[in-house]
C-alpha cells in the first residue's frame, strides 16, 4: 500500500463530510464517526499504525498528515454534533422523518351491508325506496291498517308510547298520540296517502318493541318493508317477487313456501319461508331439521286498507310484506346472538368484508 500522502488527507476530509451530510439518524452519523475516528478499523486508526511499520525516513510526514486528518475530522464532528443539539426536537416533539402510521378504515355496519343488498335487489325488480318516521300517530302505525282498538298488538306492554292513550277514545285520521313505530308497514300508508298508484315501494327502516334482550330479541330492530299496488296484482306477483328476492340474496336454488297467517292488513295472509341454503332442505341445525326458514309476513292488501288510504278497494290490488333485516343477517351470516349487531365491538364488527 502506498503511504497516504497530502491529497489523501483532503479526500478523507471531503468523504466523511459527504458521509456526515447523508446520515439520516443520529446512530448513522455515530457510525460515519466511528469510521473515521474509531479506535479500531477506522480511518485515522489505520493511519496510525501505518506510521509504525513505515520508514524512518518517511514518519515524521506521516505523522503530521494522520495528526492533520484526525484533527480535521475531529473538529468537524464537534461542529456536526453542536448544530445537530442546536437542531434538536424539544422534548414530545413530532419526529417528522418517522414512517407515518396508515389510518385504519371505517367499514360499514353488517346490517348496512345487508340493507344495501336488499335494496339493491328490489331497485333492480323497479321498486324504489322510501322511508318514514320512527316516531308514528296510532292511525298511521294501527287503525290505518286495519288494527282495532282492542287489538293486542296495541297493547302498552307491546308497544312503546311517547304519550299515554287514553283508553276508550276514538281513533281518528288526526290522532295525534305519538309512539315508536312498531312495524315499517306505517309507510305503506303514509306513501299510499301521498301517491296514487301504480306503487310498487320498499321501506327499510328501524321498529321498536317492548320486549326485553335476549338471543332473538332487541327493543330496536330493523325491518324492510314491501308494497306494490296497481290493476290486477296478483298472490303469483307477490311469489314471483320473494322468489326472486331469495334467489339473489340466498341461493340461485331458493325456494319460497308461504305458511298460511293472519295480518289484519292483508287477507289472505302467509309468513314467508324460504328453503334453507345450507342443507339445501335436507334438514340441519340452522334450520332447526325443518329445511325452511322463516324471514317475515306478506299477503294481499286488505281492502279496509285501501279505503283508508282513500284508493279505490274495487279497482285496485296489492301486494305488501315485511322482512327482517337481522333475520337476513343472521341467517346469511350465521349470527349466534342478535345483540352482537348493536354492541359495536369491532371484533364482530370488522368481520364482514365490505
Ligand atoms: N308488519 C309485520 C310485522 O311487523 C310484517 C308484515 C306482515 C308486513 C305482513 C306486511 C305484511 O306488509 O303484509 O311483523
Amino acid at each position: 500500500m502506498s503511504l497516504p500522502d497530502q491529497a489523501a488527507v483532503q479526500t478523507q476530509i471531503a468523504s466523511f463530510e459527504t458521509e456526515l451530510t447523508h446520515a439520516r439518524t443520529a446512530r448513522d452519523a455515530q457510525a460515519v464517526r466511528d469510521r473515521y475516528l474509531g479506535r479500531k478499523n477506522s480511518v485515522v486508526a489505520s493511519w496510525m499504525q501505518l506510521i509504525s511499520s513505515a520508514a524512518l525516513e518517511d514518519k515524521k510526514a506521516l505523522g503530521q498528515r494522520a495528526n492533520e486528518l484526525k484533527q480535521s475530522i475531529e473538529a468537524r464532528w464537534a461542529a456536526y454534533q453542536a448544530s445537530a443539539d442546536q437542531h434538536a426536537r424539544p422534548s414530545g416533539a413530532i419526529d417528522v422523518t418517522l414512517p407515518g402510521r396508515a389510518p385504519t378504515l371505517g367499514r360499514r355496519h353488517p346490517l348496512t351491508l345487508v340493507r344495501d343488498r336488499m335494496e339493491g335487489i328490489f331497485t333492480r325488480m323497479g321498486f324504489a325506496i322510501v322511508e318514514g318516521p320512527e316516531i308514528e300517530d296510532e292511525w298511521h302505525c294501527f287503525d290505518a291498517l286495519n288494527m282495532p282498538a282492542e287489538h293486542p298488538a296495541r297493547d302498552m306492554q307491546d308497544t312503546l308510547y311517547l304519550a299515554t292513550p287514553v283508553l276508550g277514545e276514538s281513533r281518528r285520521a288526526d290522532d295525534k298520540r305519538t309512539m315508536l313505530r312498531t312495524h315499517t308497514s306505517s309507510i305503506q300508508v303514509r306513501y299510499m296517502q301521498a301517491h296514487q298508484p301504480p306503487v310498487r315501494i320498499v321501506a327499510p327502516g328501524r321498529v321498536y318493541r317492548r320486549d326485553d334482550l335476549d338471543l332473538t330479541h332487541t327493543p330496536m330492530f330493523t325491518q324492510m318493508e314491501g308494497l306494490a299496488v296497481g290493476d290486477g296484482i296478483s298472490l303469483a306477483d307477490l311469489k314471483g317477487t320473494l322468489t326472486a328476492f331469495a334467489r339473489e340474496m340466498f341461493s340461485p336454488s331458493a325456494l319460497v313456501r308461504f305458511r298460511p297467517s293472519f295480518f289484519p292488513y292483508t287477507e289472505p295472509s302467509a309468513e314467508v319461508d324460504i328453503s334453507c341454503w345450507q342443507c339445501e332442505g335436507a334438514g340441519c341445525a340452522m334450520c332447526k331439521r325443518t329445511g325452511w326458514i322463516e324471514i317475515g309476513g306478506c299477503g294481499m292488501v286488505h281492502p279496509a286498507v285501501f279505503e283508508a288510504v282513500g284508493y279505490d278497494a274495487e279497482r285496485y290490488t296489492g301486494f305488501a310484506f315485511g322482512i327482517g333485516i337481522e333475520r337476513v343477517a343472521i341467517l346469511r351470516h350465521q349470527v349466534q346472538d342478535i345483540r352482537l349487531f348493536f354492541e359495536n365491538d369491532l371484533r364482530f364488527l370488522e368481520q364482514f368484508p365490505y
